[in-house]
């Protein structure tokens, strides 16, 4: 049976894997907005902090002793690709990727609020602190998507409703 330490290497695993998918995802809808350059730079804002974390989170890993799942990575990286092929085929693209985005972002929190627990369990620190840092960054962007929601879902159907303004992305 694994026992608590054996626990907290297989979530620390799931929260590298979880940013690589995260870098994946931002960057596939990141490449594809056309008219929405105030969400294209919070996105880009958002990879770079990403890509950050999951470097953050590796050497967490390995301070402790472990290495990165290959394995969980790829399932990650397949399941990005999913995601960002489905919104690619809406024609409301900007709004589905929106949405993708905000409840990504919350599955982000909620990993990393139950990590800072389990390094607190575990009297790792360093991990509590390097998960505390990461938090701050993963609400920020919530919030961003949560304020920017309403300006953008009534821009895109002002401009659905005009003819030859097609904002799809
Ligand atoms: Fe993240």
């Amino acid at each position: 049976m694994p026992d608590s330490n054996d626990h907290f290497m297989d979530w620390l695993r799931d929260a590298h894997a979880m940013e690589e998918q995260a870098e994946q995802m931002l960057t596939a809808m990141s490449a594809r907005i056309e008219t929405y350059p105030e969400v294209k730079q919070r996105l880009d804002q958002h990879i770079e902090e990403t890509r950050n974390q999951a470097s953050l989170i590796a050497q967490c890993i390995q301070r402790r002793g472990g290495d990165t799942s290959t394995v969980k990575d790829m399932t990650g990286k397949a399941m990005a690709m999913m995601h960002s092929f489905t919104a690619a085929m809406s024609s409301d693209e900007i709004i589905k990727g929106s949405l993708v985005s905000y409840a990504f972002e919350h599955f982000e929190i909620a990993t990393y609020k139950s990590l800072i627990v389990a390094a607190e369990v575990a009297g790792d620190t360093e991990t509590q602190r390097v998960c505390q840092a990461i938090l701050v960054e993963e609400e920020a962007m919530a919030n961003w998507l949560a304020d920017n929601m309403p300006i953008l879902v009534k821009r895109f159907l002002q401009h659905a409703d005009t003819p030859g303004l097609s904002e799809k992305r």
